[in-house]
């Protein structure tokens, strides 16, 4: 909807610009022309002031501590729905019912298996080898076995199905235990447990609270705008590479620990905490010492300036699902101080840090048997649809063009050599 326009006063020319308002009442100047009308770009580095592009996904209100997903609150997603929904419901716009969730779910169990030539790349690597890596390395390499692209409604279902295999496999390589096939009379998040923690020794029974542990924990991550990993797919999407190669850069930007990886650093942060005798207080004066360059890891985001609603939901469930495993986790004991210091201090009240997503996620998937390198291939398991949602909505969109940010040039003017 475009309403009245702003006037920009440069230099000697006053210029209208569009002002856009979303569905939410979001408002946005539309600089587009601006380079065009006066030669002027924008400068916002790390673009923590700039619309990439109008989005009918997902809503955040940073503010106010509200996701929510096609219009959906997350607080009820979580409560009621499986994973493979709110799947459909990102990236084809409802939740699916009848015949079509049939399809939708038939269709992606029967197309977990990844092709049996591809298992041989899984021993080329270094059996420590960070599970990151390999998904990354996998998602690119569908594009090899899938290389036509030309229904991509079937390499979406192709991806979803395969990623879990392929994120199983790779952690049964770090432990050097065969791999284990999927199988089709379970669920989505039941069938990737059981790839993970069965061994060929042992009877497996996939506990239930593990099973709908994990269903929410994939939820939560679903999506989340325009993030640094979305924002990383749109942007090599808008290329027009195709889907595989898309996500495998999705899950590169989600490694680092400023972003996905985070979940990793907390608990490797817990751990030292403890290993320090237990003094939390010691870290939170670390985190606030400039000369340090120490932060709580878990702690502060870009656009929430309130408490993270998946973080809220996930607390909760950290100790209900721990109570139910006989888990006594020290570390949560740690965490949950930590928050209630960090809460407190007059430094992370200013700055507006609150626990985000990945403060208690470690605690869940640790209690769950899932190793620490695996949190972030668990955050990209989840985060799939939503980068297939974003990717999809860029590629259909008639407008669509490569992305191509400015620069503002600082360095050597001209010079020659001799
Ligand atoms: N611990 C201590 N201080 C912090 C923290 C923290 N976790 N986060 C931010 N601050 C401080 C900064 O030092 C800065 O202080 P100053 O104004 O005195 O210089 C102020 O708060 C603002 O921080 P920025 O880094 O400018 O905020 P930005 O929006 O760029 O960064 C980020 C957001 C990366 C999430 C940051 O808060 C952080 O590093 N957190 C820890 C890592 C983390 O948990 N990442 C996961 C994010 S959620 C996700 O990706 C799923």
């Amino acid at each position: 909807m475009d309403v009245a326009n702003a006037k920009l006063i440069l230099e000697d020319q006053e210029i209208d610009l569009p002002i856009v308002i979303g569905s939410e009442g979001e408002k946005a100047v539309d600089i587009s022309k601006l380079r065009a009308q006066t030669g002027h770009i924008t400068l916002d580095s790390g673009y923590g002031n700039t619309g990439s592009c109008s989005s009918g996904i997902t809503f955040i209100d940073g503010e106010k501590g509200i996701l929510r997903y096609r219009g959906y609150p997350i607080e009820e997603l979580a409560e009621s729905c499986k994973f493979l929904d709110v799947a459909h419901l990102l990236i084809y716009g409802q939740l699916p019912k009848g015949a079509e969730k049939d399809a939708w779910v038939d269709g992606i169990t029967r197309r977990t298996l990844i092709h049996e030539e591809m298992k041989k790349f899984f021993e080329g690597y270094p059996p420590h080898a960070h599970p990151m890596a390999i998904l990354a390395s996998m998602f690119t390499s569908l594009s090899t076995f899938y290389p036509d692209g030309d229904d991509t409604d079937l390499d979406i279902v192709r991806l979803i199905a395969k990623a879990p295999t392929i994120a199983a496999f790779s952690y049964k390589k770090s432990v050097g235990q065969p791999f284990v096939y999927p199988r089709n009379d379970l669920g989505y998040a039941a069938n990737f447990l059981n790839m993970t923690f069965r061994k060929p020794t042992e009877d497996y029974v996939v506990p239930e609270s593990v099973r709908s542990a994990l269903n929410l924990l994939l939820i939560l991550h679903a999506d989340h705008e325009q993030n640094c990993s979305t924002s990383t797919v749109r942007m090599v999407g808008s290329s027009q590479a195709n889907l595989f190669a898309s996500m495998a850069a999705g899950v590169s930007a989600l490694w680092g620990p400023l972003h996905g990886g985070a979940n990793q650093k907390v608990i490797e942060m817990l751990q030292r905490i403890e290993a320090d005798g237990g003094d939390y207080k010691k870290y939170t004066e670390m985190a606030k010492d400039r000369n340090s360059d120490f932060r709580l890891m878990g702690f502060g985001h870009r656009v929430y300036k309130n408490f993270d609603p998946r973080a809220r939901i996930l607390k909760k469930a950290a100790d209900h699902v721990l109570r139910d495993l006989g888990v006594d986790d020290p570390l949560l004991d740690i965490a949950k101080n930590l928050e209630e210091i960090a809460l407190a201090d007059e430094y992370f009240v200013e700055r507006k840090l609150y626990p985000n997503v990945d403060f208690y996620s470690g605690i869940l998937y640790r209690a769950m048997g899932i190793p620490t390198e695996m949190f972030t291939v668990m955050f990209a398991l989840g985060r799939l649809p939503g980068w297939i949602a974003q990717w999809k909505e860029m590629r259909d969109d008639p407008k669509g063009r490569i992305y191509r940010p400015r620069q503002v040039y600082v360095g050597a003017t001209e010079r020659h050599i001799g």
